[in-house]
């Protein structure tokens, strides 16, 4: 069992909400993050945080791993704006690459007994021909986002093998839910839902016909914790499994709110993934989980938090 953890990208959004899961089971938790998406707001008052680039701030990350000597790294800090990935590759894979492998190296240096990474399902697979998309899916990135994750999960995989740290990698399709940013990646729920609140028209890039698979965090949360609860290692699948439209996800949200504003066409984006769902059975066989909260229940949770 582990007891000190530490994790990288706490004050973002998916990992605030297992640092606050981490903290509410009594393990004793430090965040590492430094702000550039994530905010103070998120950070639970009862982890230990330091405001520290994983790029470069190499002698503060190693008095970090000297003074808490932490036995699981959950890694999720990261670049993950998907269309600032194709404008600034260099600077996405500095994050997303030579932040992960800085971490994996004190991981090894320090004997961390167990290391977990955020990876992304939808954008590895991209355009795949098995919907809903196995772990065992060619991969097909059709973004520096999605090849640095991509080249990320191979550095772990290579390096905690070598060195006998146990990992376990997620692969996470839409995440949803309370403190995602409006600005951050284009995130579709967040925008639908502030502007149908402020009744105002949103923008559907296509035809809307391209489809999602939509997890809520507290869905996420819990495949986490099976996993460190029950010491699993492998790479799993995230999501629901179940395809949702944006012309769905729009009209559902049009339904909840009462927002009867329809949408703004405007030309597909180049690149965008046509049809994306995550096959979760391997998820479902091996941690004994599975995702329990439907769409309009995930999204009527955030109406109901922000009335
Ligand atoms: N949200 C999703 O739908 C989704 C889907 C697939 C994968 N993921 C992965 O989950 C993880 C968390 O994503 P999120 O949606 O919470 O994003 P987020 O932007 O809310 O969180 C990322 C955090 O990393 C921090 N960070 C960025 N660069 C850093 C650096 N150089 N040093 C230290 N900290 C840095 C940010 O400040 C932020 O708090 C990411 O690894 C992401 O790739 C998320």
């Amino acid at each position: 069992m582990f007891k000190k953890v530490l994790v990288t990208g706490g004050a973002g959004f998916v990992a605030s909400h297992i640092v606050d899961r981490l903290v509410n089971d009594n393990f004793e938790v430090t965040i590492i993050d430094n702000l550039t998406t994530g905010s103070e707001k998120n950070i639970n008052k009862n982890a230990c945080f330091y405001s520290v680039d994983i790029r470069n701030e190499l002698d503060t990350l190693n008095d970090i791993f000297i003074k808490k000597r932490p036995d699981l790294l959950v890694h999720y800090a990261a670049q993950v704006n998907v269309v600032q990935s194709n404008e600034r590759p260099i600077y996405d894979s500095q994050i997303n690459i030579n932040g992960t492998i800085n971490l994996v190296q004190f991981a090894q240096a320090h004997k961390v007994r167990k290391l977990i990474f955020a990876s992304t399902g939808g954008a590895l697979y991209g355009n795949c021909r098995q919907i809903p998309s196995p772990e065992t899916s060619s991969f097909s990135p059709a973004s520096a986002y999605a090849i640095s994750k991509y080249a990320a999960e191979f550095y772990i995989r290579m390096m905690c093998e070598k060195s006998g740290v146990p990992w376990t990698i997620f692969r996470y399709s839409n995440v949803y839910g309370p403190r995602q940013r409006l600005a951050s990646d284009g995130s579709v729920v967040p925008i639908f839902l502030q502007n149908a609140i402020e009744s105002k028209k949103s923008t559907i890039y296509g035809n809307g016909n391209q489809t999602r698979d939509f997890i809520y965090i507290d869905d996420v949360v819990d495949s986490f914790m099976t996993v460190i609860n029950e010491n699993i290692n492998g790479i799993f699948n995230i999501g629901t499994g179940i395809e949702v439209s944006i012309n769905e996800l729009h009209k559902m949200i049009g339904q909840l709110t009462n927002n009867k504003r329809r949408p703004i066409y405007r030309p597909e984006r180049i690149g965008e993934v046509k049809r994306s769902a995550l096959c979760i059975e391997k998820a479902m066989a091996v941690m004994d989980w599975k995702p329990k909260i439907s769409l309009r229940e995930g999204l009527s949770k955030i109406l109901q938090a922000n009335p």
